[in-house]
């Protein structure tokens, strides 16, 4: 299944609900509902919307952490059943094993899958040079700046190179300056890692500068139940650097989501009125 542009489809969401059922009452409560879109090979997709949105259940759903209630959840034009090697995530807190230095915490995936062979091993040296951990290599996660733990944590997602990386506000516990430090070395590395050419990310975030200068397309999900309310497509000239929030595009774009959004959690009447 092609798009118009003619890129194969990654992931195909169709009418899909998902929620929780409460223990006691048995009652069902929709999280995201009547979801639906395509993301396609080599996107990078960011997804915002207010906060209790359904972000992170969908994102747990895709991660195959969560069944879906309704509908169709495929990857590869395959259902999503459960949680596989194609699939990385990454959350806000670096969920690093303290026992396990830099370089083991960013093989553990290999060995997992039995991949720690010579060209793994060269692929965990090449992976901290890429993400700026060049001589941390022997370090413990107790001993890491809260960036550098995030580096880390982003270097053992890519180490598999998964078909599909999922990240869940991966910079949201950061300063505002290793945060912004942390955009421009995540394109950076999108850009320059040569070994998951053919990746494709979905990156929830509740910061929209952050959505805009880092993805091909924004979703914005309305307040809960989440659903698809717009996708806004980002046409930023790539390599970007920080220079590009200056511009008046990056400006433009910036301002049409936030005033988008602020209307999903109903900031915008307050405002207003
Ligand atoms: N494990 C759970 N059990 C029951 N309800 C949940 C659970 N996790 C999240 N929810 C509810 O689902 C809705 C969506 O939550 P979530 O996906 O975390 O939103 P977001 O990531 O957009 O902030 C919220 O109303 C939240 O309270
Ligand atoms: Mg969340």
């Amino acid at each position: 299944m092609d798009d118009a542009t003619g890129r194969p489809v990654k992931l195909d969401v169709s009418d899909v609900c998902i929620g929780y059922r409460d223990r006691r009452s048995g009652s069902f409560f929709a999280a995201v509902q009547d979801l639906g879109f395509q993301i396609h090979e080599n996107e990078f997709i960011a997804i915002v919307g207010p906060s209790g949105c359904g972000k992170t259940t969908f994102l747990s759903a895709v991660a195959g952490l969560l069944p879906i209630a309704h509908g169709t959840l495929e990857l590869n034009g395959a259902p999503i059943t459960g949680p596989a090697e194609d699939r990385s995530l990454v959350f806000q807190q670096a969920s690093l094993f303290p026992w396990r230095t830099v370089a083991a915490n960013i093989a553990y995936g290999l060995e997992a899958q039995r991949r720690l062979d010579a060209a793994g091993r060269q692929r965990v040296a090449d992976l901290i040079e890429l993400v700026g951990l060049a001589g941390k290599e022997g370090k413990y996660p107790r001993e890491l700046s809260g960036g550098m733990s995030q580096r880390v944590n982003l270097a053992r997602a890519l180490a598999t190179d998964p078909d599909l990386l999922l990240l869940d506000e991966p910079f949201a516990a950061l300063d505002a300056q290793t945060r912004e430090v942390m955009q421009e070395e995540l394109t950076r590395i999108w850009q320059a890692d040569e070994a998951g050419a053919g990746k494709t990310a979905l990156f929830i975030t509740h910061d929209v500068p952050e959505a805009v200068f880092l993805a091909d397309r924004v979703l914005v999900f309305s307040a809960s139940p989440g659903r698809l309310v717009e996708s806004v497509p980002i046409d930023l000239p790539r390599p970007r650097n920080r220079d590009v929030k200056r511009s008046p595009e990056f400006m433009d774009q910036t301002e049409y989501l936030l005033d988008l959004v602020m209307r999903q959690s109903g900031l915008r009447q307050e405002v207003e009125s």
